[in-house]
């Protein structure tokens, strides 16, 4: 136990997610989520009758900042739950410290999988709950030929791996792979576009993340494709960037997630309610959110459960925690501390706004080494095996 928890001060927990930089709208969206929750949580008499103290730092979207604030939360302020990364570049900054710091990382984005700590409660989709579905939808609805774009940096490099091997279960093409800077401009994406022209393909996969997320969007509209035979699909355009593009702009374009603002069940609309009551009527409400969202009740219920922040007893009480999240009934899989989540896809329409166009309505067991799925899973009996 700590010292503070010994005193009956307050439960200090880290916050890193960045307010400034290329990803501050969507990590924004994912600091309101989690101080959300902690209202909730100080609103409901706190855990063990303590509150939930948020120490918040802003990372800036550089991965170095993410480890030094890492370094000092836990050092300097004691912490040992942490909740934030986006970029999975940040993740893999921060994690080596957490897990030298005997931390726990609360991760609550999508990401690239293959990859596992003890020192990290992964809560955001891994491959095997959004690549699979949005490929096998992309190839059922457009083809299989894709041109793969992305932001330089290690989850588009995985992602596209992943989404190559797909490709080629299915017998498609990949028609070329190309990279753009974090901050990319209009021009940056002059190559990409120049091969979408030549090579025709069915599909732009697009890892692009942050604020060049509309910049491309922009440039794709300005160069006259057409998204009803050519979209963009992407894991990574949620609410926070369509925010900056005009409807014009967003509309046919694609994106899977496992929560979107749009969804009409009462826990879905009671959390985007209270999400705009405390940021705006106007604050974008993302996948990214909900998780950070379910994470932090979910580590207050372990919290609670343990009588103790030490991580280790942490991640005892999380095996196999359920809680009722906005997206569904989500679960900590006790075999490698990834989710149980709800895959769903969306398309942007003529308001730019995300419709559900194909929702299953099943919860997907984690596999981050995508070692039990590949695209002939995804049969009645794939189905029925993954349903929980
Ligand atoms: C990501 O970098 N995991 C979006």
């Amino acid at each position: 136990m700590t010292d503070a928890a010994e005193a009956g001060a307050a439960w200090k927990v880290g916050v890193l997610f960045s307010q400034t930089g290329v990803t501050s709208a969507i990590e924004s969206s994912q600091l309101n989520a989690t101080l959300l929750a902690i209202d909730e949580i100080n609103a409901g008499g706190g855990v063990l009758g303590r509150p939930v103290e948020p120490v918040v730092y802003d990372p800036a979207s550089n991965p170095k900042q993410f480890r030094v604030l890492a370094e000092r939360l836990l050092q300097v302020d004691r912490v040992r739950l942490i909740f934030g990364c986006y970029m999975s570049s940040t993740r893999k900054a921060v994690l080596p410290v957490v897990e030298a710091g005997r931390g726990l990382l609360f991760y609550p984005t999508l990401y690239e999988g293959f990859e596992y700590s003890p020192h990290c409660i992964y809560t955001g989709a891994a491959p095997n709950q959004n690549s699979l579905q949005l490929a096998k939808f992309l190839f059922e609805h457009y083809g299989n030929r894709f041109l793969l774009v992305g932001s330089n940096y290690v989850y588009p490099y995985e992602s596209n791996r992943i989404m190559t091997d797909f490709v080629t279960q299915s017998r498609g093409t990949v028609v070329d792979e190309i990279y753009v800077p974090l901050n990319a401009g209009e021009d940056d994406f002059a190559k990409a576009l120049k091969q979408a022209d030549k090579a025709r393909p069915d599909v732009i996969f697009s890892t692009v993340v942050g604020q060049s997320t509309a910049v491309f969007y922009e440039a794709y509209r300005k160069a006259g494709f057409d998204p009803a035979t050519m979209p963009i699909a992407s894991l990574t355009t949620s609410e926070a960037e369509v925010a900056s593009m005009s409807a014009e702009v967003a509309e046919g374009h694609i994106t899977a997630a496992p929560f979107f603002e749009v969804i009409a069940t009462p826990a879905a609309k009671r959390f985007v309610a209270a999400f705009k009551r405390r940021a705006g009527s106007d604050a974008p409400v993302t996948a990214g959110a909900e998780s950070a969202y379910f994470q932090v009740h979910l580590a207050a219920a372990a919290l609670a459960r343990a009588g103790t922040d030490e991580p280790e007893q942490i991640r005892q009480e999380l095996r196999d925690a359920e809680f009722d999240a906005p997206q569904g009934r989500v679960r900590i899989d006790r075999e490698n501390n990834h989710t149980y989540l709800w895959p769903r896809i969306a398309r942007l329409d003529a308001r730019g706004r995300f419709q559900i166009v194909w929702n299953p309505g099943v919860r997907v067991k984690p596999d981050p080494y995508c070692v039990s799925q590949s695209l002939d899973d995804w049969s009645a009996d794939g189905l029925q095996q993954i349903r929980a």
